[in-house]
């Protein structure tokens, strides 16, 4: 029996009669020759035919293999540098060939689509090259993520999707029934994570999370992937250091694991080398400042920053740059105000290069229960719905402070993507949840 091996690990089987399982992306031959590129899930594969070693029906069977088609080869590892391929470099000199289906005519052809075509068909779109590279480095991203932080002292707590209360604000819930009370799909675990670190120190949870936004942006989802970490005994600046170190080592693992994928996404690297810690830190007064002197002269002191703002301010930088003490209108009812300045808090966004914009949000948060319930009031929250967070500022209240990083946003700009849209495998958004 042959082994079957992994596209990916063929360059171990020089010299080896070995079998692929896979699909057929694209054939071509001229005469006696018939070159079979395959796709097996870990890579892409150029198998050669000639027709006098395989045979005459072999070959003709083969011939008949259309795009998409799934198959068995087996042959020999040959070691070719001009070999195309993922990893590339070895081709499949072949000895056999069973076909397991002659698949129909597959829509999506080498020609160019719209992007309206292609969402329609995602569970297919998700063969191509580039939708597979993208969404390999996701699967980095997350689990260096992770791994970044188990080995960094977090622990691993899951908070509920199924909530009784808002944690964002109340304009982008998407309410549920939970058997006659309403409930809404999560839009972030904070407000747990903030329980959990009274028994665990520095936890964080990862998940999706459901904003209804009405936006139609490049950068918005209505369903996305959030990590957060969250830490007692920390303040504002200590959050931003452990987000420029968790930021940094996931992007320098992409550029040394998936320099393929970069590649075949042109996505240069030589930016993406520069992030390393530390970031600037740019204060919200004096990113104003920047925003009336670099073309924007009407921003109000006060506003969040739109699209546009960010994209200008990350221009400025050739790093992640981290905007902190926002206005405190501005944002969410849990931030801890700045002492003596109560009308900015002690928040920061961190903006990725690029024009790419907000990737983290995250803030220390308040600790004293009547300053707390006064927030709670004044956003108009239901109180009751409060009551078991409020118990985490009367027991052993400490200071304390987390961010939720946004996968999708974050791959797009790791792979420089032009829209959200593509970093997630079954995107939402406003005017589509098909397939
Ligand atoms: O700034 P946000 O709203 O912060 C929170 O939810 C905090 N409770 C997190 C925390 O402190 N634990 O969202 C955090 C990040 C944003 O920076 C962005 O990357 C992403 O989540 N995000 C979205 N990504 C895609 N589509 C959307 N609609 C998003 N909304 C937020
Ligand atoms: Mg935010």
């Amino acid at each position: 029996m042959t082994s079957v091996i992994s596209v990916a690990d063929i360059a171990q089987h020089e010299g080896q009669e070995v079998a692929v399982k896979g699909w057929l992306t694209h054939k071509t031959g001229k005469g006696k020759l018939l070159f079979l590129r395959v796709r097996d899930g870990s890579g892409f594969v150029q198998a050669v035919l000639f027709r006098p070693s395989v045979g005459d029906e072999a070959f003709s069977r083969a011939k008949k293999l259309t795009q998409e088609s799934s198959l068995i080869l087996t042959g020999k590892v040959k070691k070719d540098q001009r070999a195309p391929g993922i990893p590339g470099g070895y081709e499949l000199d072949v000895s056999g060939i069973e076909v397991v289906q002659i698949a129909e005519p597959f829509p999506i052809t080498p020609k160019e689509h719209g992007v309206d075509f292609l969402l329609d068909r995602r569970h297919l779109w998700l063969r191509s090259r580039r939708q597979w590279a993208i969404l390999r480095i996701r699967a980095t991203v997350i689990r260096e993520m992770r791994n970044w932080l188990d080995g960094n002292g977090f622990v691993l707590v899951d908070t509920p999707i199924l909530t009784p209360s808002a944690a964002e604000g109340t304009t982008t819930l998407f309410e549920t029934d939970f058997h006659g009370t309403p409930a809404f799909l999560t839009q972030s675990g904070q407000l747990y994570n903030e329980a959990n670190i009274f028994a665990f120190g520095k936890v964080y949870c990862f998940g999706p999370t459901f904003r209804a936004e009405r936006s139609k942006t490049r950068r918005h989802l209505q369903e996305f992937w959030m990590l957060e970490p969250e830490v007692a005994f920390a303040h504002l600046e200590d959050l931003m250091e452990i987000e420029e170190q968790l930021v940094s080592h996931v992007v320098q693992f992409v550029l040394v694991h998936h320099a393929k994928e970069l590649a075949l996404l042109e996505r240069g690297t030589e930016k993406l080398e520069r992030v390393l810690p530390p970031f600037p830190r740019l204060s919200y007064d004096d990113a104003v400042e920047m925003l009336h002197a670099g073309g924007f002269p009407d921003f109000k002191w006060g506003d969040d920053f739109g699209s546009p703002h960010e994209t200008y301010l990350t221009e400025q930088f050739d790093k992640p740059v981290f905007v902190h003490h926002f206005p405190s209108e501005a944002k969410a009812f849990y931030m801890e105000p700045e002492p003596g300045r109560p009308e900015v808090c002690r928040s920061a966004d961190l903006l990725a290069p690029e024009g790419y914009g907000e990737i983290i949000g995250g803030s220390e948060r308040m600790s004293d229960p009547e300053k707390l319930l006064a927030a709670i009031r004044q956003h108009n929250l239901p109180e009751e719905a409060y009551d078991w967070y409020l118990d985490l500022r009367r027991y052993g209240s400490v200071p304390h402070g987390g961010f939720g990083l946004g996968v999708e946003r974050t791959l797009a700009w790791i792979c420089k993507l032009p829209h959200v849209r593509e970093t997630i495998p079954y995107p939402r958004l406003l005017d589509r949840f098909y397939p």
